[in-house]
């Protein structure tokens, strides 16, 4: 930080601010500051974003629990006998408290050290690159020659659900509840809905998906939603598709509530999770002077290197229109940083990234679905392999799921270019990596049948699956 000139209106400079301490926000600032640039960063609250506070790490958390206690129910199959599991709620709220905590003071820390100079405050940027920092009805004016904005999303809500935080609630209120009820509706069966759905259930909730698409996890391959959609309707999971909600009617007790939806039918349950998206949050920016554009959705428009239309401000994060995912923010975070260097950063392939989605059964892919690669004009093969004959699925008696290869047709049907991936299944989340090297590196089929699996592990089904496409194969 350098201290302005006396009289002079700015009160610091940087070599780079950032506002908003979510995943873009801070690993923008933890990057710059690794290369030796001066930065600053913006929060509000606690740095961490809603990944951290109420995203991704406690819902991670929350399903651990919901494993933990699937693995104790079934521990007689393997002659462990545990008797029946009970859920203690309250440690399981500490205990995912703790680990919010601990990441927190491992980033308070991780800036620290590296000499991020943390304004805790509501940030907004004005003309010039000028960004004033609110706090206790005082302000402070920073400037700096790059500026990145990271200020993520919010919950969307639907009309006629409005949230209470007592039978109406989003992912914001869910991951901090009190008890959890004896019956739920989960609004939208995309990653959030289906996360929750599976950790409720898995915990003893009856739950109800209603999705208003033909299929859960709309832009996962449609064979892998298939085998989610399955598992969780032999988990007791009731599953509509095609079943936009009208709107729902409290019972006078204020316990219960009635909700509508497809044509005329109704469920009566003790709570209503929305999950039907989250929505940018650019609103309290400030932007008056800048040439920063704000689409009609809310999202701040960026071209492929995260750059706004005013010169020296980026974009990153769920502020921009692209997959609203921590791994994608910290890419775009990199990416921004060395863009205001005058480097030439590595684009970044948003029809490839890493997707991973972590209820049970897990969902992993990278790449086209068999249906986007054809109509992005491949002729394609695919190859899809059930973890039912897989050793060490068996051994863990976690059989539930497939592998499916989607590779370009060669002329003599055999695969070519490996152009996606998509897993479900015990542990995919964790498989990915390889598969998503592969289709980044627009690896052949025959590159990767060459490489050997170990064994026994549930990655030999990637290997199964993608030598079925070189024509020949083994087990399978
Ligand atoms: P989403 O956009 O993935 O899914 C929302 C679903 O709600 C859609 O399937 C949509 O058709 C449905 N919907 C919308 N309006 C509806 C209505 N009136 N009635 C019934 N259904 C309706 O959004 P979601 O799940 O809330 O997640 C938000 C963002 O966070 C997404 O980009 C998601 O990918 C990301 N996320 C990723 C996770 C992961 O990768 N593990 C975990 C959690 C969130």
């Amino acid at each position: 930080m350098r201290l302005a000139r006396k009289g002079s209106p700015i009160d610091a400079q940087h070599d780079l601010i950032v506002i908003g301490g979510g995943p873009g926000g801070y690993a923008a600032a933890l990057y710059a500051a690794g290369i030796g640039l001066d930065a600053a960063l913006v929060e509000k609250a606690t740095i961490g974003g809603a990944c951290l506070h109420v995203g991704c790490i406690p819902a991670k958390e929350l399903l651990e629990t919901a494993h933990v206690y699937r693995t104790v129910r079934n521990a007689g199959a393997f002659g462990v006998n545990a008797g029946a599991p009970e859920l203690a709620w309250d440690v399981t709220m500490k205990r995912k408290q703790t680990v919010i905590d601990q990441l927190v003071a491992g980033l308070g820390s991780l800036m620290k050290h590296r000499k991020v100079t943390v304004y805790n405050g509501v940030g907004s940027l004005g003309a010039d690159r000028v960004v004033s920092v609110a706090r206790d009805g005082e302000t402070r004016t920073l400037r700096a020659p790059s500026v990145i904005l990271a200020t993520g999303s919010l919950p969307r809500t639907i009309p006629g659900f409005e949230v209470d935080g007592k039978v109406v609630m989003t992912s914001d209120e869910l991951l901090s509840i009190e008890s959890l009820p004896q019956s739920a509706a989960v609004i939208g069966g995309g990653a959030i809905g289906c996360e929750f759905a599976s950790m409720m259930a898995d915990l003893g909730v009856e739950v109800t998906v209603i999705e208003a698409l033909d299929q859960v996890l709309t832009g996962c391959d449609s064979d892998a939603a298939k085998v989610v959609a399955r598992s969780f309707r032999k988990r007791g999971i009731t599953v509509h598709t095609s079943a936009p909600v009208h709107g729902h009617s409290v019972d006078p007790s204020g316990s219960h509530t009635t909700v509508s939806f497809g044509d005329g039918a109704t469920v009566d349950v003790a709570l209503v999770v929305v999950s039907v998206g989250r929505r940018p949050n650019a609103g309290g920016l400030g932007l008056s002077g800048t040439a920063v554009v704000v689409d009609e959705r809310g999202f701040v428009e960026v071209d492929g290197r995260c750059r706004t239309a005013e010169p020296g401000v980026w974009a990153v994060g769920d502020l921009i229109d692209t997959p609203q995912l921590a791994h994608v923010a910290f890419a775009e975070g990199m990416l921004a940083v060395t863009d205001s260097l005058g480097e030439e950063p590595a684009p970044l392939d948003h029809h490839r990234t890493p997707w991973c989605i972590y209820c049970h059964p897990e969902v992993a892919f990278a790449g086209h679905t068999e249906q986007s690669a054809i109509e992005a004009g491949y002729e394609v093969v695919t190859s899809s392999h059930r973890f039912i004959s897989n050793g060490r699925a068996k051994i863990v008696g976690d059989t539930d799921g497939i592998v499916k290869v989607v590779a370009e047709r060669r002329p003599d049907g055999t695969g070519g270019q490996i152009l996606g991936v998509h897993m479900v299944g015990p542990w995919v989340t964790e498989q990915l990596g390889q598969a998503y090297l592969a289709v980044n590196w627009e690896a052949t089929v025959d590159d990767v049948a060459a490489f050997i699996q170990p064994h026994p592990t549930m990655s030999e089904l990637f290997g199964e699956s993608v030598l079925s496409l070189t024509g020949r194969s083994l087990h399978g």
